[in-house]
Parts: C-alpha cells; sequence; structure tokens
C-alpha cells in the first residue's frame, strides 16, 4: 500500500490518510520521507502509533526524499528550488561569436525544455538573452502549463516590441528592476507586465532578495534559462540547485563567444562549485547531464539561514 501524507497538509489537522488506515485496520505502515513542514511533521505517525499500529519510518529515505525535491526544498528555505539549464556546443559555448544561440540542440532536446517549463513554477532570464534571441518562454506541450515568466532587468530597458512584453497580457510575466531611468513603468505595467522593484547589488538585481520576493509569492520552483550572467549569479552564490546541461554534438569556437557561466570565476580550481548525482539522458544526437549543485564558488557563499 502506497500512501502520501504530503498533499493533506492542512493545517496541521490530521492527514485525512492517516484515518483512513486506521479505519480499514491496517497493523503495520512503512514509510520512507517525512513531511518538513512543521505545521504537519510526525503528526501522522504519532496518530498511527497511538492506534496500536506498528510504524517503521524512513525506508529508502534518499530514494522518497528524490520524489520530493522541489516541496521539501520550498518548504525548508522558502525560497525557490531552483535549477540552471543550457544548451551548449561541445566546445562549451551557448552562443556563436555574434551572439546567436538559434538553435544549438535538435528537436528532441528542445522537446525535453517544455517538459521541463511544464514542471517549474517560473522561468528566469536575463535582459540580455531578452535583447539577444527575443524569446517566448512559453511551454509548447499541448495541455502544458506557461510558467510565469522572470526576467532581471534592473534599469527596464526591454523593449516593448519583444515578444515577451507583446505576450504579457496572455502569459504572466514578471519584470525584476532596480530603477526606471527612462519613466517606461507605467507602459509595461500597461502592457500586463507585473513590475517588482529590487534593490540592487553591485548595479544589478539582488538575485538573493529576488528568489526570496518569489518565495513569498508562492513560486515553489525556478528555471534559469541563461544566459551566462545570470547563471553566474545563481551558481556562485549557491543559489542554485541543480544544473540541466544539454550538450550538442557540434563545435562554435571563438574566445569570446559566451560560456554557460559567465562572471569572474575562481581562480583555483580548489574554489569550484561541486557537481554530484550525475545523470544522463541520449535525447536524440545531444546528451543531457544532470546534476545536483553542492554550494557556490565564491569565498563569501549565499547560506540559507
Ligand atoms: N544556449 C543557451 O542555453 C542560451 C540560453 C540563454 C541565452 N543564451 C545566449 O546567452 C547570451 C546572453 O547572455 P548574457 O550573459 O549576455 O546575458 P543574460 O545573463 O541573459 O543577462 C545579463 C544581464 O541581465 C541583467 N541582470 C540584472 N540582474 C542581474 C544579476 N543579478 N545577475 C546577472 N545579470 C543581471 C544585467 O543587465 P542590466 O544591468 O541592464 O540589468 C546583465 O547584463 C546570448 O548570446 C544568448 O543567445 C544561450
Amino acid at each position: 500500500l502506497y500512501v502520501t501524507l504530503e498533499p493533506c497538509c492542512h493545517q496541521g489537522r490530521t492527514p485525512p490518510c492517516t484515518e483512513a488506515i486506521i479505519q480499514h485496520g491496517i497493523s503495520k505502515v512503512v514509510y520512507g520521507s517525512s513531511d518538513p513542514n512543521p505545521l504537519v511533521s510526525g503528526k501522522g505517525a504519532e496518530q498511527l502509533r497511538r492506534a496500536g499500529i506498528e510504524v517503521t519510518e524512513g525506508f529508502l529515505k534518499e530514494e522518497c526524499d528524490a520524489l520530493n525535491t522541489i516541496f521539501f526544498h520550498y518548504i525548508t528555505t522558502g525560497m525557490p528550488y531552483t535549477a540552471v539549464k543550457f544548451a551548449m556546443t561541445l566546445d562549451g559555448k551557448i552562443a556563436t561569436v555574434s551572439g546567436k544561440s538559434k538553435w544549438i540542440t535538435g528537436d528532441i532536446a528542445r522537446q525535453h525544455v517544455h517538459m521541463l517549463r511544464n514542471k517549474y513554477a517560473a522561468i528566469l532570464v536575463g535582459i540580455g538573452t531578452v535583447l539577444a534571441d527575443d524569446p517566448m518562454l512559453n511551454c509548447r506541450i499541448p495541455g502544458g502549463h506557461d510558467p510565469l515568466r522572470v526576467i532581471c532587468d534592473s534599469h527596464l530597458r526591454i523593449p516593448e516590441g519583444s515578444q515577451i512584453c507583446r505576450s504579457a497580457k496572455d502569459i504572466p510575466t514578471l519584470i525584476a528592476y532596480c530603477d526606471d531611468p527612462h519613466s517606461r513603468r507605467d507602459m509595461l505595467e500597461d502592457m500586463g507586465i507585473q513590475l517588482l522593484h529590487i534593490p540592487d547589488e553591485n548595479g544589478r538585481v539582488d538575485m538573493c532578495r529576488l528568489l526570496t520576493e518569489l518565495g513569498k509569492m508562492k513560486t515553489d520552483s525556478v528555471l534559469a534559462e541563461g544566459g551566462g550572467a545570470i547563471h553566474d549569479s545563481l551558481m556562485a552564490t549557491g543559489l542554485s540547485s541543480h544544473v540541466y546541461a544539454y550538450i550538442a554534438p557540434k563545435i562554435f569556437g571563438g574566445a569570446v563567444a559566451k560560456s554557460p557561466v559567465l562572471g569572474a570565476g575562481v581562480e583555483d580550481p580548489a574554489e569550484c562549485a561541486h557537481l554530484t548525482n550525475l545523470k544522463t539522458t541520449m535525447l536524440g544526437e545531444d546528451i543531457l547531464l544532470e546534476y545536483d549543485i553542492q554550494g557556490g564558488y565564491r569565498k563569501n557563499v549565499y547560506r540559507h539561514s
């Protein structure tokens, strides 16, 4: 018998499935994950034990926890579970020397990205990507959901003719900004865009503050889709937990062609961010490598308090 206590967690009340177990005379319950939500944690098991049922907890805990990564992260940190996603050539380029990135991977890999968009609550990109690619950032799976589109645009430079602006009445869109030097706020709001003022950190949107605000808005997960500057802000600070790297059998070359993570980088290999739990998937000619990210790569890394 498989039951999940987690979606039934209503304000600390006994989960209905616990009552069902008791009513049906089940004598033994074995479970893997405990709900990290302090409102409900341990209450179901306690009630079962009081009813004389034998309860074993923590069975295949890691595997069970892995089924619920997003919820566990969100409920324990209050911040969205954040993953970084990029498509690159074998020589580590996410665009050509002229900044073009359409397309690097094939149809199957691009279809896979739409599955991810259907899973995550929000997509995050920098204004550099909007200016270079003019992306739509929607989910093109039949019956899929369009995630909230979040753009980091410190000085509200987004062109009103961009696909993002023109579709903002149909697809939820939020721009995180620091100031409005050209008085464009009203115009953007009239186009259906939600504006979120975030104080700046070194002249740019403070990523930690932005994720904290998104968490308060009940956004439990964010898929960062570039570019390299945004990935650096997430990776260096340890704010991202997972990476999806789609690798295409292509070489772009070019010393100035961009790579997936920009910024200042580390000076010593020992200062790097570490990746664990590799998962590989073949997607046509392309390979998807997935990893969990362990911490950031600068000395002053952000830590959840
Ligand atoms: N292959 C792929 O998977 C892929 C995906 C996406 C993009 N790309 C390519 O990547 C290139 C764009 O990358 P990019 O690095 O130039 O631009 P980006 O990361 O998309 O945007 C960077 C800009 O975002 C703004 N920003 C605001 N807050 C920020 C913060 N906390 N951290 C970082 N940036 C912040 C800054 O501009 P302001 O100061 O004006 O706010 C910054 O210059 C394009 O060539 C695009 O084609 C490739």
